[in-house]
């Protein structure tokens, strides 16, 4: 069989993340929605993005924001209908974009159909969809599996006398991927959607999928600790059976060859921080890319983001969707800043590690607002939306509520995202902060994420040039080379010297105010500033 040719359309592209209940309400409803998202595309189009990635918008009774999906081929009403998500494709075709939907497969809703008929008639073939299993001899759950959410990953269904499982919410019910059944409806719903001209899919949990088949107690690695939430509980734990199944490279493989056929993509939502683990997600015989979630979970640890960089990039060059911001993690302009007084150099460190990903190959993502460097959102905690807070007597420190604020943009009521009332109640942002400000301020953040996605853009080395990792002078720096451009990132707290000999050097691009000397072969960088050079000669 011939090898599966790379997507031209994925050379360059950078991804853009709309959470979609957060982005633009059109109705008036407080919600989001696929007409308000059309109706914002320009603005991205304007920012140098090529692909949008929309969080789920099918019907869900809500339990996890949109997550718990109750039919895979319809619109939640709030959000619009199929005819509004062609229209979306339709003004996204226009303006060169491409547009990637959320598919959910590793659990549906417990008000999906499928495991409504799997809870009242025990003999059908959905049952068989689900993980139903009889309870260990003392009456208690099958195994020690626990879910991310918290407590047992596993739920009683009284009427059987069976234990089904999650690995979220009860109300999320995990399907069996070993049954035909599930890969052949699903294989279905991707063409429903591939046939309506949708350019590809995020996977949500897609090392989820699979179970190890002997449901065996998985080893508990650590204490997670008093008080600690229930992520932490379950990162107690090493997940040997049942996360990141050696076969289910084998499920993305089909999946890819599908959408191959539309010449559409697939990027795997993977929990994995193992490098050499993540790279067999991607390539001819898995997915076009996946995402890599740890520097959108790290805190402000320069060698440590450095090191987790450089040597995923060294196993795969091509093929990682690089974020440090989605919407299940506090914003990075926060997360980089966290217990220190002095907050403003937020912004700058976001960029200084986004400029270092835009050379690193595959996709690169931003999250919605992160161009505008906005921080966490101030919500009260008595508004809390996020199950992780609400169902967890957590200090607050794992509600993802704060990522998931209404866009700013503009100054008007509501930032302009909603004539109504959000659906999440969030202080409003400044003035400084919104598109509208932004946009008429050469020196904002909006303006400076803008212009290094134009240099990328005109220097095609710096997505698609050999990959070379030069030497760095400390931990805390990156140099990564592709042909005609050079990448410093200097992560430190010092000004560091680089040799880049045998080129006269340019900069094409600082990530912030700072300075950056090139003379006789040695390239001079100031602290917590990365910096993009083109070779003169
Ligand atoms: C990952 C999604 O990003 C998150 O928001 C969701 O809660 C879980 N998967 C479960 O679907």
């Amino acid at each position: 069989m011939a090898e599966r040719q790379r997507k031209s359309w994925l050379d360059g592209a950078v991804g853009y993340e709309i959470y979609t209940r957060s982005f633009m309400d059109s109705s008036g409803d407080g919600f989001g929605d696929l007409a308000g998202i059309a109706d914002r595309l320009d603005y991205l189009a304007w920012l140098g993005i090529d692909i949008v990635w929309l969080t789920p918008i099918y019907p869900s009774p809500d339990h996890d924001h949109g997550y718990d999906v109750a039919d895979y081929k319809a619109v939640r009403a709030e959000h619009g209908t199929v005819a509004d998500v062609e229209a979306l494709l339709e003004k996204a075709h226009s303006l060169d974009l491409k547009v990637l939907l959320d598919i959910v497969p590793n659990h549906t809703s417990s008000e999906h159909e499928w495991f409504k008929t799997a809870l009242a008639d025990p003999s059908s073939p959905e049952r068989a969809m689900y993980l139903f299993r009889d309870p260990a001899p003392d009456g208690g759950p099958p195994n020690n599996w626990i879910s991310h959410f918290g407590g047992p990953a596993w739920t009683l269904d009284a009427s059987s006398g069976q234990y089904y499982c999650h690995l979220f919410l009860p109300e999320q019910p995990d399907l069996d991927w070993r049954n035909p059944a599930v890969l052949d409806a699903f294989d279905d719903i991707y063409r429903f959607w591939f046939e309506r001209g949708v350019d590809g899919f995020r996977i949500d949990v897609a090392h989820g999928l699979l179970k190890h088949p002997s449901f065996a107690d998985n080893p508990k690695v650590r204490e997670a600790g008093e008080g600690s939430g229930p992520l932490a509980k379950f990162f107690a734990f090493d997940h040997k059976f049942d996360m990141d199944q050696d076969d289910n490279v084998q499920i993305f493989a089909r999946w890819q060859a599908i959408a191959d056929n539309y010449d559409a993509t697939l990027v795997a939502e993977s929990g994995v921080t193992d490098h050499r683990r993540l790279a067999r997600y991607v390539g001819p015989d898995a997915l076009d890319l996946s995402f890599f979630l740890k520097p959108g979970w790290m805190t402000w640890e320069p060698a440590e983001i450095v090191a987790e960089h450089l040597s995923l990039a060294d196993v795969e060059p091509n093929g990682i969707s690089w974020v440090i911001s989605n919407h299940d993690q506090p914003r990075p302009v926060s997360r980089f800043t966290r217990n220190e007084p002095d907050t403003s150099r937020g912004l700058d460190r976001s960029l200084a590690v986004t400029t270092l990903q835009m050379i690193l190959g595959g996709v690169p993502f931003l999250y919605y607002g992160e161009e505008l460097g906005l921080g966490d959102a101030i919500i009260d905690p008595a508004a809390r939306e996020d199950p992780v807070a609400t169902r967890n007597d957590t200090d607050g420190g794992e509600a993802r509520d704060v990522a998931r604020s209404p866009m700013p943009w503009d100054t008007s009521a509501r930032n302009g995202f909603t004539t109504g009332t959000p659906w999440i109640a969030s202080a409003d942002r400044e003035s400084a902060e919104t598109v509208e400000t932004q946009k008429n301020d050469p020196a904002s953040a909006v303006h400076r994420y803008r212009q290094l996605l134009a240099v990328r853009r005109s220097f095609p080395d710096m997505h698609s040039g050999t990959y070379e990792r030069l030497d760095a002078p400390t931990a805390e720096v990156a140099v990564i080379r592709r042909d005609s451009v050079l990448v410093i990132a200097n992560l430190s707290t010092e000004t560091v010297s680089v040799s880049a000999a045998g080129d006269q050097w340019q900069v094409e691009f600082l990530s912030a105010a700072g300075e950056v000397e090139s003379e006789g072969g040695t390239i001079t960088v100031s602290p917590e500033l990365s910096v993009v050079l083109s070779a003169t000669s």
